[in-house]
């Protein structure tokens, strides 16, 4: 993997000047993905929902100026005919970058009508995102700024749960680890428990509970569990923008993935860090809700025409980050993109 360390700028003589802010366009592709996944809230059929975000988002992103290669997609190209790792997207003019996208993270919330299902997008410069290869899982620590340094995935859990509550001034009973509700945490929850620190179990949607966890004044303290490794991939995109740090390792289902990581060249003890999943300067973040969540407004029908959007749209470079709430009408939405979305 090459590092680039230059931003993303169209002409050389505007160096100093503010250039174009990508995550503005790519809110548009988020939008469109979340106003086409909430048709499917509650329907119990997460592929419909998955496949409607994914159509729209590839309607989209073609109109964005640039010249981006998915590095997190939707899996192999024969599985998924759009969105596939290594899929050139974009209008093929400069800048060159990688593309994380998640259509929908939360296939099943969507399914069931829970809450903070998100459609979410990354890009930084080409050849700074970390390609996860084979590895389905890894495990995460996430927190913010203020506990960045203590996040350790060699020491104990209890230990560090010990050390945030310190560097916190409070309690450890008032320190909260957000984390997947799955068996293979089991270990997990019994040293947090018995710790006497709390835990939120989410049934899915680690991207935004790794956002709720690095945002300062938020009733969580702390993220952590094995999770998708390209939502980790992804996290450290938001991370980058908005602040916090997250700490990874691949974590191989079996042997066979074991052995296939290895084969591949990846290190499995690696640590990897923020700017190792995500090694660009300047990275562009956008997510729209697509139910209601911690983070995030889903989307909201207004009367027969009406649909309201909240995103988050983020810069690293800038630092800057913007909440945008967008109204869109959604007969005229139909009217130009054939009935895919609106
Ligand atoms: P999908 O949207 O693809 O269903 O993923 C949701 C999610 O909960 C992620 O947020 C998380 O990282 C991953 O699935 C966990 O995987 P698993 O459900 O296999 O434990």
């Amino acid at each position: 993997m090459t590092e680039h360390s230059t931003q993303i700028t169209e002409d050389p003589h505007d160096a100093g000047r503010p250039d174009r802010n990508l995550a503005l366009e790519l809110v548009r592709v988020t939008e469109a993905a979340a106003l086409a996944a909430a048709r499917w809230v509650g329907m119990g059929e997460k592929e419909s929902a998955d496949q409607a975000a994914v159509d729209a988002m590839r309607l989209v992103l073609d109109t964005v100026r640039m010249d981006g290669v998915v590095v997190i997609g939707e899996g192999e190209k024969d599985e998924a005919p759009m969105l596939y790792n290594g899929e050139q997207i974009g209008d093929g003019s400069p800048p060159e970058v990688d593309i994380a996208v998640d259509p929908l993270e939360g296939t099943r919330l969507t399914a069931l009508g829970l809450p903070s299902a998100l459609a979410v997008i990354a890009m930084s410069e080409r050849g700074t995102m970390f390609n996860p290869g084979p590895i389905v899982y890894m495990e995460k620590m996430a927190g913010s700024e203020e506990i960045a340094d203590l996040l350790d995935l060699d020491r104990p859990l209890r230990e560090t749960l010990k050390l945030v509550a310190k560097r916190k001034s409070c309690d450890i009973r008032d320190v909260m680890v957000v984390m997947l509700d799955r068996e293979r945490h089991e270990d997990a929850v019994k040293e947090i428990r018995e710790t006497g620190a709390r835990i939120r179990f989410i049934t899915d949607g680690d991207v935004s509970a790794a956002l709720l966890a690095v945002t300062e004044r938020t009733p969580v303290d702390l993220l952590w569990g094995i999770g998708g490794t390209p939502e980790g991939v992804i996290s450290a995109a938001a991370i980058k923008c908005i602040g916090g740090q997250i700490v990874g390792r691949l974590w191989p289902r079996n042997d066979e993935e074991r052995r296939a990581a290895i084969d591949a060249g990846y290190d499995l003890d690696e640590v990897l860090d923020r700017d190792r999943l995500v090694a660009g300067n300047d990275v562009f973040f956008a997510a729209t809700g697509v139910t209601d969540g911690d983070v995030l407004e889903g989307v909201r029908y207004e009367g027969n025409r009406g649909a309201t959007t909240e995103s988050l749209v983020m810069r690293s470079r800038s630092g800057t980050v913007r909440r945008v709430q967008a109204r869109h009408d959604r007969a005229k939405l139909r009217e130009i993109t054939g009935e895919r979305y609106g």
